[in-house]
């Protein structure tokens, strides 16, 4: 199937592997015609769904970002995939794909590399190019990020992202600044991101560079909810860890309210993506019968995760996951805050000040000086730290005389309560600073696009004739009406020409086709998923058999085939509601 669908993909112009004249490199695609516009309609179509309909905000940052970005992230240090090389032929393999590729173990990537290492020689797994046998090779971590230098010179390194999330991160002092700093907020971004993959494959499915379309969204733990109501009875099938786990694990089928109620997916947040990613895979043409959602294993979890969901559609036998929803707590913008030194917190204001005790240290500045000379400062900085952590620690040291204990770069120092200027006192309180928690729906447009391809990929026989077609959701399909004449001439094509600029005008996507017979027009629109095709003929012109005909129109459905005649006054309306899903074809 796979093969069918790329061999389409090729012929109609949905995407080619780039750079084909010199050889092409794997991993990176061109979108032809076709497919750029599809995906420009599936990003449309979830901006529409999670920026516009859920009151975010989307931003666009920059591909390429400073080293200092990806230390503080942990993507320099973890963002790593395991790598084994072939000792004959010398091809790069995932060693955690070659396991699962000829095992029955599904999640290898969740094992340590050891234990990867002791499944290759156990079950004697060999070089998919060549056949040669990997035991004992050494499985090692391959960090996935581009690098490349900014600027003349190697002193500023810099990355192409791997992920869109961090350019909303960085700037979450402003973001919420703009959210006049009330939780929660969201910030949403489609944009292309990079990986070195070891082993780009199938096709769309694993590439070096993609296009994701993110949502941060920015929550207070202690107080915020989502209104789950609204997506409270969709229904789609779960596959929990403890399930993956079990010798007769399996699926089930449940609504998001009921996986919140039972406590399956925790976080009620994380369910109401997930019923709002339901409800958007279905409707640009994933089948809901080859999808589900399945939680990450321990040993799965992103560097930055607490818990996690992925949702999954079966493409050629495989399970693939088309995005990831994860709840990443304070992680990213606690990291950013320590490793930039400024605030990465908003401001709760509280309806009514209230007055409270607060501890607070005066270091004795004169004292610390001569007794810990260079590290004085520091070690000042340290007892503020102390005092708001743990005041009980200077209390207890008040009552037992004894010093209080601070630590600087490994060292120990003691230092008399008095000389901390520890006092206790009565203070009014307008607000506090929360750290607001991430929870973050991500999602893969490319991987979107092509199951959206596979799924709706289907082969049936019409007039005797066997036909290809894409049964892609109105909405999404790159053109929405295909208009012919039915031959060029006796006026019939300037007519068509007119209803092609009235359904341009009205904001439709239309193409324009004249060439060849009209049954070869309909397979070719077929094939490109163009759900309804327009026919100019004798009768529109009021020259055919049935004078009541006339100023109307064919309108034929790519699904069914069937055809209505539509006057062409209120065809751009029709076809708007068909598009829109607010008429059907049998309402004609
Ligand atoms: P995988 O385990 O398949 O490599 P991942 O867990 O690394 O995926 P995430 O890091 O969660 O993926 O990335 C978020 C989303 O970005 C994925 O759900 C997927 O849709 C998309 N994505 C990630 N890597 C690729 C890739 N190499 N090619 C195409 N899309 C990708
Ligand atoms: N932002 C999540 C990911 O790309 O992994």
């Amino acid at each position: 199937m796979i093969e069918d669908v790329v061999e389409l993909a090729k012929r109609r112009g949905f995407f080619v592997q780039s750079a084909g004249v010199y050889g092409g490199v794997s991993g990176f695609y061109t979108f032809g015609p076709q497919g750029a516009a599809l995906k420009q309609n599936v990003e449309d179509t979830w901006r529409d769904r999670f920026a516009i309909q859920e009151g975010n905000m989307e931003v666009d940052a920059p591909t390429v970002m400073p080293e200092a970005v990806f230390e503080a992230s942990g993507h320099l240090d973890t963002f790593d995939d395991m790598h084994v090389e072939c000792p004959e032929c010398g091809s790069n393999h995932r060693a955690d794909h070659i396991v699962e590729d000829n095992t029955d173990i599904e999640e290898a990537e969740s094992l340590p590399a050891a234990e990867v290492e002791e499944l290759i020689a156990e079950y004697e797994l060999v070089c998919p190019d060549c056949g040669t046998g990997l035991a004992g090779q050494v499985i090692d971590d391959f960090n996935l990020m581009f690098e490349t230098n900014i600027g003349p010179g190697s002193a500023s390194p810099g990355y192409l992202r791997p992920e869109t999330a961090q350019g909303i991160f960085v700037e979450f002092p402003q973001l919420a600044e703009y959210a006049r700093n009330q939780l929660p907020f969201g910030v949403t971004q489609i944009g292309r991101a990079y990986r070195n993959e070891i082993s780009p494959r199938k096709s769309l499915l694993r590439v070096r560079e993609f296009t994701q379309a993110e949502l941060e969204l920015f929550v207070d733990p202690e107080e915020d909810e989502p209104t789950l109501d609204r997506v409270r009875d969709v229904t789609a099938p779960f596959y929990p860890a403890d399930e993956q786990e079990a010798a007769d694990g399996e699926i089930r089928e449940a609504t998001i309210g009921e996986v919140v109620d039972d406590g399956t997916v925790a976080d009620p947040w994380i369910a109401y993506y997930l019923g709002a990613a339901a409800q958007w895979y279905e409707s640009i043409g994933v089948d809901m019968d080859r999808f589900r959602f399945r939680q990450h294993l321990a040993g799965e979890l992103a560097h930055y995760a607490a818990d996690c969901w992925d949702a999954e559609a079966e493409v050629d036998g495989d399970w693939i996951e088309l995005a990831g929803f994860a709840y990443r707590g304070d992680y990213d913008l606690s990291k950013h805050a320590d490793h930039s030194g400024e605030e990465f917190t908003v401001f709760k204001q509280y309806d009514d000040p209230v007055t409270v005790e607060r501890a607070t240290v005066d270091p004795d500045m004169s004292a610390l000086g001569p007794e810990f000379g260079g590290a004085a400062a520091d070690v000042a900085a340290a007892l503020e730290s102390l005092v708001e952590r743990d005041p009980d620690a200077f209390e207890a040291a008040s009552e037992s005389g004894d010093p209080v204990t601070v630590e600087v770069d490994g060292e120990t120092y003691e230092v008399p309560i008095e000389q901390t200027g520890y006092a206790v006192e009565e203070v009014t309180e307008s607000g506090e600073h929360v750290s607001p928690h991430v929870v973050e729906p991500s999602f893969g447009v490319d991987r979107a696009l092509y199951t959206a391809l596979d799924h709706c990929y289907r082969e049936d026989e019409v007039d005797g004739e066997s036909r290809t077609y894409l049964a892609l959701p109105a909405g999404v399909a790159p053109t929405t009406v295909g208009v012919f004449p039915l031959m060029d001439r006796d006026g019939m094509g300037d007519r068509a020409h007119e209803v092609v600029d009235d359904l341009r005008d009205a904001g439709l996507a239309v193409t324009y086709d004249d060439s060849g017979a009209i049954g070869r027009r309909y397979r070719r629109q077929d094939e490109v998923g163009t759900p309804f095709c327009v026919t100019v003929d004798y009768d529109t012109l009021g020259e055919g058999d049935d004078p009541e005909l006339e100023g109307t129109v064919t309108v034929r459905e790519r699904d069914s085939t069937d055809q209505r005649r539509v006057p062409v006054e209120s065809l751009a309306e029709t076809l708007r509601n068909l598009r829109d899903g607010a008429l059907t074809f049998d309402d004609i």
